[in-house]
């Protein structure tokens, strides 16, 4: 398959139409007795995600795989951001699929190992390494059976482990996952000094730390404040305590590291708005350190479920949003005027809010819906 689709005339034809409505295109005839319209939708589809998604594979010669791989491959940036926590010799990644975690990930190792149940998958990868200057040992295998066969060992095992089923329930269970990593624990954290896992952000990390005792660290990852991904490193040496860092790539905003269990200790206070306003980050609220923000930049919170904070000095380096705002009256929201509308722990919704006061999206100005110790409030920007 790869050969056919590297040729020059149909290389030009898939950049030629790399911007043509593909519905339209998929209803053509192939102009190429040797591969089929929809191969080429593929690698059209393949390119228009590489460069969003991982433009490092935007070279001669890689071939794409079907969506849902490329779906569930992890982003350039992610990838990136998690190789520089790692290094050693032997690195192997037991749920390649593209393989961008892996390519990645394995870049300060010196023995590399790419296991996938999915054969044509995995020969796409080969091909698109050998296209890269990369080696690899590639096994085509189910990795329980690799770890049952396989007597090797491993500075580190990294796994990003499918979903099952396509149910998009917000809360999963490890259970769900394909390999089920509580069924092959023991076998990976013998076989590794270290485990690597990448999980959904939707998983609660309070579940996690319980039914894996063996966690030392948890790294949530948001970009642009989209939480992408959680992920837990795991080792069988005794620890002490669990460490969770909370970053924000492609922002200019810095970590936010703490202990596991740290929350629970920490003292907050509460206050109603003062002149600066703040919103942590995704990945700071997805690790549910409401309290400990405030204990740690010496900010007030609104109240218990509001999780927004305030100070009348301006902190510098919040790990989030700053805003200057003053509480208004309902009354003085002038209709057709445009707001970002932000609405936290107050009844009405960003869309209901807008039809009931007449205002646009858009704009430089904020518009918060919230609630204080003191019931509702609106904050409007200064
Ligand atoms: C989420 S994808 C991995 C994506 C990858 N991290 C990347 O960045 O491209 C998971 C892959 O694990 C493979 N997989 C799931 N269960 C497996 C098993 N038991 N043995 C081998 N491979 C498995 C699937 O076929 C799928 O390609």
């Amino acid at each position: 398959m790869g050969n056919k689709l590297i040729s020059k005339e149909i290389q030009d034809y898939i950049h030629a139409n790399l911007n043509t409505d593909l519905h339209t295109l998929l209803l053509k005839k192939s102009p190429f007795p040797e591969v089929s319209m929809q191969e080429i939708v593929q690698q059209i589809k393949g390119k228009q995600t590489a460069q969003k998604k991982f433009p490092f594979l935007l070279k001669e010669g890689i071939i794409f795989p079907p969506q849902l791989n490329l779906e569930q491959a992890s982003s350039e940036k992610t990838a990136l951001y998690k190789s520089q926590m790692l290094k050693g010799n032997k690195f192997i990644d037991l749920t390649s699929g593209f393989g961008i975690d892996a390519y990645y990930l394995s870049g300060n190792f010196n023995e590399v190992t790419l296991v996938e149940q999915n054969q044509q998958l995995l020969d796409i990868v080969k091909h698109n390494w050998a296209v890269l200057e990369r080696d690899a040992t590639f096994i085509n295998q189910n990795l329980e059976n690799f770890l049952d066969d396989d007597q090797e060992h491993f500075d580190c095992i990294y796994l990003d482990p499918a979903r099952r089923d396509q149910n998009k329930n917000k809360v999963f269970l490890l259970e769900d996952l394909s390999p089920d990593i509580l069924q092959i624990k023991e076998k990976l954290l013998s076989k590794g000094d270290q485990v690597i896992i990448k999980l959904s952000p939707l998983i609660d990390i309070k579940y996690l730390v319980s039914v894996l005792p063996e966690i030392f660290r948890i790294e949530i990852i948001a970009v642009k404040n989209d939480v992408k991904e959680a992920i837990i490193f795991l080792s069988s040496e005794k620890k002490d305590g669990i460490m969770v860092n909370c970053v924000n790539l492609e922002s200019e905003e810095s970590a936010f590291l703490f202990r596991f269990g740290e929350e629970e200790k920490s003292q907050v206070a509460y206050s109603e708005p003062e002149k600066f306003i703040y919103i942590p980050n995704n990945s700071i609220l997805k690790a549910g350190v409401f309290n400990l923000i405030s204990e740690r930049s010496g900010l007030k919170k609104f109240h218990p479920n509001t999780h927004i904070y305030t100070s009348d000095q301006k902190i510098t380096d919040f790990p989030g949003r700053v805003l200057e705002m003053e509480v208004v009256e309902s009354k003085h929201i002038k209709k057709k005027e445009s707001f970002n509308i932000i609405s936290k722990n107050y009844p009405l919704k960003p869309e209901e809010i807008k039809k009931k006061y007449g205002i646009k999206d858009g704009g430089k100005d904020y518009l918060i819906f919230t609630q204080s110790k003191k019931g509702k409030i609106i904050l409007k920007s200064v």
